[in-house]
């Protein structure tokens, strides 16, 4: 049995950017996908390493453990890098069991399995678990301040909720039987892969479309922006180079209210597609922002101090805003040339 890394779901948003970059960068190095597929995973966001010899997709549920134990059985898992998880806030607000299920019981599933066998083949302290968390566990911040990993936890939707839940179990099982997890939490992701229901590709499909644009109550929530691949990167370090029971907090050092954010979206859409703008007879992309009744809850500001991975890991974020936004506006704009969906 060769050795391999188990990476849940790999066929969402960062998943599968990151099984992207690590097959690039460790081509040798096995990994298996486990991927329930719900409507925002999408083996679509794999076809370029799906026939390499060093990948395996799994079709699986992380909340039924016996799929869990069962891969456990069949491979050789030197490490986990968990991402799979119900990842969107306003679904949550519509209804939280699948967060609870998929992302409290599948990770304690995960942790379970991985102590079972890793206690079993005397390596529980050596081989790795990592789980990507966020920074939405920590609440929301005033006008000032920054999220640390020391900051306590202060969940406000279902969503965040389940993802502290989650952390405190990685952390209770480093604690309680020694094993080595280790977690990341990261502030709000962007690039190519991601799901339509999210912030950038809702802007890009619908300015594409020529329909309204909707913003939250008045825009001005602010968030921290990271480049996918940024994060990449950082999980990368963090899983080989990070002590073990510690947090890093990754983030993009690019705070931004959500309609400058928008604006500078729209802005690109101008540059890249004036015959659209044309046709839909519009001055700018921007003239489609319509601002609608605000998420219930909305946390106002969210800012990470991503300080201490800079510090012990020497990682920092190498894709400015401008830049990120250009790639990630770009790969919309060809994938929606293409007749596929957005
Ligand atoms: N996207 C962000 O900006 C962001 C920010 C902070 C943290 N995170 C965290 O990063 C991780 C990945 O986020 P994402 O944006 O790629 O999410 P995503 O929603 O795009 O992808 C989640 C993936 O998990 C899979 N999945 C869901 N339930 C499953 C189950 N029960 N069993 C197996 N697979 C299942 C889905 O099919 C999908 O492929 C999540 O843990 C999320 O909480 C994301």
């Amino acid at each position: 049995m060769s050795r391999a890394i188990l990476i849940t779901g790999g066929a969402g948003f960062i998943g599968s950017n990151f099984i992207h970059y690590y097959q690039q960068k460790y081509p040798d190095q096995q990994l298996i996908n486990v991927d329930k597929l719900t409507y925002a995973g999408s083996l679509a966001n794999l076809t370029e390493v799906e026939n390499n010899g060093n990948y395996q997709f799994i079709h699986g549920d992380i909340a039924d453990m016996k799929t869990v134990a069962a891969i456990f059985k069949e491979y050789d898992i030197e490490g986990v890098i968990h991402f799979a998880a119900e990842s969107h806030v306003d679904r949550s607000i519509h209804d939280a069991s699948p967060f609870i299920d998929t992302n409290v019981v599948g990770t304690l599933n995960l942790l379970q399995a991985a102590r079972a066998d890793w206690e079993e083949k005397g390596e529980l302290g050596e081989r790795r678990f990592h789980h990507i968390s966020t920074d939405e566990i920590y609440g929301s911040l005033g006008e000032s301040g920054k999220f640390t990993e020391d900051t306590p936890y202060d969940p406000r939707n279902p969503y965040s909720s389940s993802k502290a839940g989650a952390n405190f179990l990685v952390k209770s099982f480093g604690h309680t039987y020694g094993m080595n997890v280790i977690i990341s939490s990261c502030s709000n992701n962007y690039g190519p892969r991601q799901h339509d229901e999210k912030l950038l590709p809702t802007i890009i499909r619908q300015a594409l479309a020529n329909e309204p644009i909707p913003i939250y109550g008045d825009g001005k929530n602010i968030r921290d922006w990271l480049f996918v691949e940024d994060h990449c990167r950082a999980i990368d370090m963090v899983y080989h180079q990070g002590k073990t029971m510690e947090t890093y907090n990754v983030g993009g050092n690019n705070e931004q209210e959500n309609i400058t954010i928008t604006n500078a979206v729209c802005y690109l859409l101008d540059e890249q597609r004036p015959d659209l703008l044309q046709k839909y007879r519009l001055a700018h992309f921007s003239d489609l922002i319509t601002f609608v009744t605000d998420r219930k809850g909305h946390d106002k500001r969210y800012a990470i101090d991503a300080s201490k991975i800079q510090r012990e890991l020497g990682w920092q974020p190498q894709v400015d805003l401008e830049d990120g936004l250009r790639k990630t506006v770009e790969w919309y704009v060809a994938k929606w040339k293409t007749n596929v969906p957005i």
